[in-house]
């Protein structure tokens, strides 16, 4: 009994030797620890042991059996060491390799512009408003002095949605909500996009964008509009720049002005850009209509006021040079970075 012990010590060291896996383990703890193990079935046998024989052996066996049992333990120990050493071997960073360059990208030129047109006009006092892109024909059309049938609706090709409900083609849709909203004095820009149905070209696009102003108080006057705007071209076009105002009509507005600054290509002088005439118009303005005050609820006797509506787009363009209209929308990424 003793030297079967002995012997079968030996065998399970010899096989936990060759053990490199858990299943081989748990195959080995089986053989030997198990129910039906070799150890176990040792420990049966000890009823043909002579009694006085039999604590000694009993010992014996126990021993055997634990001893068996720490060894297949320490075994699962150094290859579940060995196994995680080789899972973290073959993560290893090689931190001598080069970084992945992270590309950031960079504003789009209209965004640029549309930054500094708003800085300015901040330090000028006004705030930023938003305003819906869909938008009713009240404030689209009807508040803004524009009645159904007038022709001034032919000015502007109109994306309808469904009956009274377009995409708004200016953003002063925003002056109506503006002054429903808030009381005099007013001083706001509303940047946006605006629809039109116009055909695709070099410096036409359906889709194009717009920053409305209006300024409602007592005592304003076509001084605080031509003041506003002189200083808002020289801070974005260059302090040289000169500035023109021509009589025109707008049906929200009275009177009207289309404003022109000179030619930031040429500086005047006439160029392929300016169709040769040394002037860019860049917006169109007026005094706001009174019928236009009264339909939000201002007493056109008491407050008067101005408004805007300047072309993102064409100020972009002729600012960076762009000779078309659509590299601002296409969305070339070669195009883009060059505004890094
Ligand atoms: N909404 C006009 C347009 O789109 C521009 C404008 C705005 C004119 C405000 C006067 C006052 O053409």
């Amino acid at each position: 009994m003793k030297e079967k012990i002995e012997q079968l010590k030996a065998a399970a060291a010899e096989a936990l030797k060759n053990a490199s896996s858990k299943e081989d383990l748990e195959a080995l703890r089986i053989k030997y620890l198990g129910k039906k193990g070799e150890l176990t079935g040792l420990l049966k046998q000890l009823g043909s042991v002579a009694p006085e024989e039999r604590p000694k052996i009993g010992q014996l066996v126990n021993e055997a059996k634990s001893k068996i049992e720490t060894a297949i333990n320490e075994n699962r120990d150094k290859i579940a060491r060995a196994a995680k050493e080789l899972k973290l071997a073959g993560e290893a960073v090689d931190i001598t390799m080069p970084a992945k360059e992270k590309k950031v990208g960079v504003l789009h030129p209209l965004n640029r512009v549309l930054d500094d047109m708003i800085d300015i006009f901040k330090s000028m006092g006004f705030d930023v408003v938003d305003g819906p892109e869909v938008e009713t024909d009240h404030y689209n059309f009807e508040c803004l002095n524009v009645p159904a049938d007038h022709p001034a609706r032919d000015m502007q090709d109109t994306f309808y949605l469904a009956d009274k409900l377009l995409l708004r083609t200016q953003t002063s849709a925003a002056q109506i909500r503006t002054m429903e909203t808030r009381k005099p004095p007013i001083r706001v820009i509303c940047p946006g996009r605006v629809f039109r149905a116009d055909e695709v070209d070099a410096t036409h696009s359906p889709v194009f964008h717009q920053i409305e102003g209006l300024v409602v108080d007592k005592g304003i006057t076509m001084c605080d509009l031509k003041g506003v705007l002189e200083q808002f071209a020289r801070e974005i076009y260059g302090k040289d720049t000169e500035v023109r105002f021509r009589p025109s009509f707008f049906p929200f507005t009275e009177p009207s002005v289309e404003v022109d600054v000179t030619c930031s290509e040429c500086g005047g002088k006439g160029c392929r850009v300016c169709k040769g005439s040394g002037w860019i118009e860049i917006l169109g303005a007026g005094m706001v209509h009174p019928n236009v005050l009264r339909c939000c609820g201002i007493d056109p006797d008491e407050y008067s006021g101005f408004a805007f509506g300047i072309g993102l787009d064409r100020l972009t363009t002729t600012k960076y040079k762009i000779s078309d209209i659509r590299l601002l929308f296409e969305n070339d990424k070669r195009f883009l970075e060059q505004f890094d």
